[in-house]
């Protein structure tokens, strides 16, 4: 975030009143101004769109044949299924077989249905130079809610953790959290299209303030913060990035399971095999 530097001054009171302050209280100082700038760009951003509340979101639940947090697997992208959609047929697709030993590739290509999100998030991440493992944390940042959008970021940790390094789980855990947190040292904005989702008086529940708070402190804090910075800006419909991309890092930082994944006695592997067989009645 770009500071000017006059109004800070000013706002702490002149030049002599900063110049009487420890190099702590200074910096306390900067990040005060820097969280005020950015609430007031928020309210700005508000008042310009017509936001609904937490009230008025929530007198829709009983008006759709579904509840928001079911997974993208188990819907169809538009109609009385989800009335929110916007593209695509009314109905749930016929799935392609899978592969008797499925590999993490496999449900990217057979399951994950519009992997693109996170395709972008991976590749801007690349772009970025970030480490191999914040790539694949953001690849694999949203698989959760393929599954399960309520508390996408857990199911999505749960569903990788046996499979990657405990750093590249906490990533996808922790971003769900963070995503409601600003963070003006990294530029980093609540993301608008959460005013339309959640409401636009929408505080985070008690479990993702103390989520924050334990990850704000922790020592892998910037890589889950690095999977929010490169989510916000990934959704452009026009960048088409293929698996290619991610095949090398994939091949580094990812076990599959020489069973398949679904099939390799993991407590996690029944949520592969769901996957697998979403159409399965019980
Ligand atoms: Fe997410
Ligand atoms: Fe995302």
């Amino acid at each position: 975030m770009k500071i000017d530097n006059e109004e800070l001054i000013v706002s702490l009171g002149g030049a002599a009143a900063v110049a009487a302050m420890t190099h702590e209280q200074r910096a306390d100082a900067l990040e005060d101004f820097q969280i005020s700038k950015l609430d007031a760009r928020a309210a700005e951003r508000r008042k310009k769109e017509n936001f609904p509340t937490v009230a008025e979101l929530e007198d829709k639940i009983d008006k759709r044949g579904t509840r928001q947090g079911m997974g993208k697997i188990f819907r169809a992208q538009k109609g009385k299924l989800n009335p929110d959609g916007t593209t695509g047929p009314d109905r749930v697709k016929r799935l392609p077989k899978m592969p008797a030993k499925p590999t993490l590739i496999d449900f990217f290509e057979h399951r994950f249905r519009s992997p693109a999100h996170l395709f972008q998030s991976g590749a801007l991440a690349k772009r970025r130079g970030c480490s191999e493992e914040v790539v694949l944390a953001c690849l694999l940042h949203d698989v959760g809610g393929f599954f399960m959008k309520a508390d996408h970021g857990y199911y999505g940790a749960q569903l990788i953790e046996p499979y990657v390094s405990e750093k590249v789980a906490f990533a996808v855990r922790y971003h769900q959290a963070l995503r409601f947190y600003p963070d003006p040292a990294v530029d980093y904005e609540y993301p608008i299209r959460y005013y339309e989702a959640f409401g636009v008086d929408y505080v985070p529940m008690p479990h993702i303030q103390k989520a924050y708070e334990y990850a704000r402190n922790h020592k892998w804090y910037m890589e889950a913060r690095l999977v929010t910075i490169n989510d916000l800006y990934s959704f452009n419909p026009d960048i088409e990035i293929s698996m290619d991309e991610f095949r090398d890092i994939i091949g580094r930082h990812w076990r599959d399971p020489a069973e398949g994944l679904g099939y390799d006695g993991n407590p996690v592997a029944h949520m592969w095999r769901t996957f697998i067989n979403p159409d399965a009645p019980l």
